[in-house]
Formats: structure tokens, sequence, C-alpha cells
């Protein structure tokens, strides 16, 4: 027997128990509660890159090309995967609502832009690890400051390969003998993304320099890029002369552990559930009081991805590089667009 359902919250929006007849839909309550969760998964410079379609049983994912990176992200493989962290956020609502929901990844071939659906096929009392996994939703923020000095748990890292693992993926964790290759890789990248003058031009239209501007609801607004030399940070706070050092990036990422998500194939299903996979596993790390951000500079670089999959030696296609550990400090929220403006 699962335990009762104890989120107020979840209460609150839920319209019949489980044993009740199939579902004929979700009330507008829960459909509201599940494109709130959509609405704080993870995504790209925050481009939030998504329109939301009410479906009765469930509700579609639609890419929003008008949110795309065409220079940094040409073929929009972070697009899809913020959009497969969207997915995964509103199965977990569904869930967590005491909806059964199926999930399709690309379901229509006619309609290339529709990433994916999630659609209730009955009610199954939410398990306290659903619960969980919905309460993370709005605690998890990527976290760019300095970490504390922190190796993961074999058993926390155990959490985190089974959370990537159930969607079909893979997490490999980069070994310290590897990781000053990675470094410089890293630096690579980043120095030529530096060199690129359209392409700082794209990044600085998605940061929020000030309180008028972060009112947007999207982008990154500058208090959450922090300090600490992570690439981001220096390609926004100084062009090529912010370039970090190795010495530096590398004595803050062994404060934390390097990990990578990787997928069998390359193409955009690939990618979605790359998304699925990293929702999943920072929401398994939030729980476990654990924080993370990205890397992700060496893989948006094609050649300099082709030698990050040589130097680490993994399986498949990595797709998302990114580190976790524990935090100092707390990371400021970072903004959202009103719900309003998702729907289709
Ligand atoms: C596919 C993808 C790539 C990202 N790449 C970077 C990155 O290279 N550097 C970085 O600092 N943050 C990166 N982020 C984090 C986003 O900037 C962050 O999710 C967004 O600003 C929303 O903030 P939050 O995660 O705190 O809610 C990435 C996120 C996703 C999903």
């Amino acid at each position: 027997m699962n335990a009762p359902v104890e989120d107020p919250s979840v209460l609150a929006a839920r319209s019949q128990l489980p044993g009740d007849p199939p579902p004929s839909g979700l009330t507008p309550e829960e459909f509201r509660a599940v494109a709130e969760a959509v609405r704080w998964a993870p995504s790209i410079h925050n481009s939030q890159p998504w329109r939301l379609r009410p479906l009765g049983d469930g509700l579609a994912i639609v890419e929003d090309l008008g949110r795309s990176l065409p220079v940094i992200d040409p073929f929009g493989r972070d697009r899809m995967i913020s959009c497969g962290a969207a997915l995964f956020n509103a199965r977990v609502a569904m869930r967590a609502l005491g909806h059964l929901p199926t999930v399709e990844i690309l379901p229509d071939p006619a309609e290339p832009t529709l990433v994916g659906t999630v659609r209730s096929t009955g009610y199954r009392q939410p398990a306290p690890g659903d619960l969980a996994m919905h309460r993370s939703i709005p605690r998890r923020r990527t976290h760019r400051r300095v970490y504390r000095s922190h190796v993961i748990a074999e058993e926390d890292l155990l959490d985190l390969r089974q959370a990537v693992a159930a969607e079909g993926a893979r997490l490999s964790v980069t070994e310290p003998a590897v990781r000053r290759h990675l470094v410089d890789l890293l630096r690579r990248a980043v120095r030529a993304q530096a060199e690129d003058a359209e392409l700082r031009r794209e990044v600085e239209r998605w940061v929020r320099r000030d309180a008028a501007d972060a009112e947007a609801g999207d982008g990154i607004p500058l208090a959450a890029l922090g300090t600490s030399p992570y690439p981001v940070d220096s390609l926004v706070h100084g062009g090529l002369a912010g370039v970090p050092d190795a010495e530096d990036i590398e004595a803050e990422l062994a404060r934390s552990t390097l990990l990578v998500i990787s997928t069998r194939g390359d193409t955009p299903r690939d990618w979605v559930l790359a998304g699925t996979a990293l929702e999943r596993l920072l929401l398994a790390a939030t729980a476990g009081g654990l924080v993370a951000t990205f890397a992700q500079q060496a893989l948006q670089d094609r050649a300099v991805r082709v030698e990050v999959t040589e130097v680490l030696g993994i399986w498949g296609h990595p797709q998302v590089l990114f580190r976790v550990g524990r935090a100092l400090v707390e990371a400021p929220r970072t903004p959202r667009r009103p719900l309003e403006q998702l729907f289709e």
C-alpha cells in the first residue's frame, strides 16, 4: 500500500481519488499545477524555449523557435535538452497529482517542433518519491557560486546514476586524472566563443543587467552569475581577457564532481532524452542537498565536443557537462515568465 498523499498543494489541486473511473481530463487547477512545474525547468540561458498546448488529458510541449540561440546552439541541441527537462517536470507534476502519465517524445513527424506530450491514462496514488521529486522542482537552481570542498559519496552517486539510467541515458564521472585535459578543452571552447563577436552579442541579449531588465522574466540576471571563474561569467564580464586561468577553473572543479550525461544516438530524440535524464538527476540531487552548474561550452564547440568524447572515453555522445557538489551559500532564484505567456 502506498503512503497517503502528504503534500497539501497536491491535495488542493486533486480532482478525483485513486480508484475513481478513468479520467476524462485534467481540471483547470491541475493543468495550472502541471504548467507551473514546466515553468521552473532549467533552460539554456533561461530562454524557456517552450510553449504549452492543453490537451484535455494532459499537455504538449512545443519548441518556441522565437526563443532560440542560433549562434551558440545552431542545431537546437541545448534547446531540445531544455524542452526535455520541461517535459520531465510535467510528468513529475502529473504523478504528484495522482495521475498515471504516459509520455510520447516527438510524436508527430508532421510537426517537428512538437517536442512531446504527457497524458493521463489513469490514476495512481503518488509514491513518496514522486512527491519528493515534485517538491524539488521549485527548490532546484543552477549554482554558479563557490562550492564547498566535497567529494560526492558513492551512495549519492549511485542515486544520480540511476536517475539518468532510468531515462535511457548514461552518467559518467570524470576522473581527476583527465580533469586537467578537460579544463584545457573547456578553455579552448570559451576562448573561441569569446573571440566570436556575434556569439557574444547573442549571449548579451540573454543577460539581464538591471532590475527593469529582469522584469522580462527570462534570461540570466547578473546576480545569478556569481563571481567564481565559470566560463559563462567570463564571457559576460570580460570577453577574452576574462577567460579564466586553467588553475582557477581546475581549483574550482576540484571542489566538486564533474559529470557527463551521454546518449547512444545524437538525434533530436536523444537530446530530449538527455534533458529528461538531466532534470531527473537535478531533482534527485536537490533532494539530496546537492547543487549543480553547467560547463556546456565544451560541448557547444563541435571540434572540442569530439575531443571531449575521446578524452573521457565515454559511451555514445556527450550531451551535458556539469558539476555537482555542495553549496557554501544559497544561490538566488532566476525569474521566469508569467504562466500566461507560456500557452499557445
Ligand atoms: C541545456 C542547458 C545548457 C546550459 N548551459 C549553461 C552554461 O553553459 N553555463 C551556465 O552557467 N548555465 C547553463 N545552463 C543553466 C541555465 O542558465 C539555467 O537553467 C537558467 O538560467 C535558469 O536558472 P535555474 O537553473 O537556476 O532555474 C544551462 C541549462 C541548460 C538546460
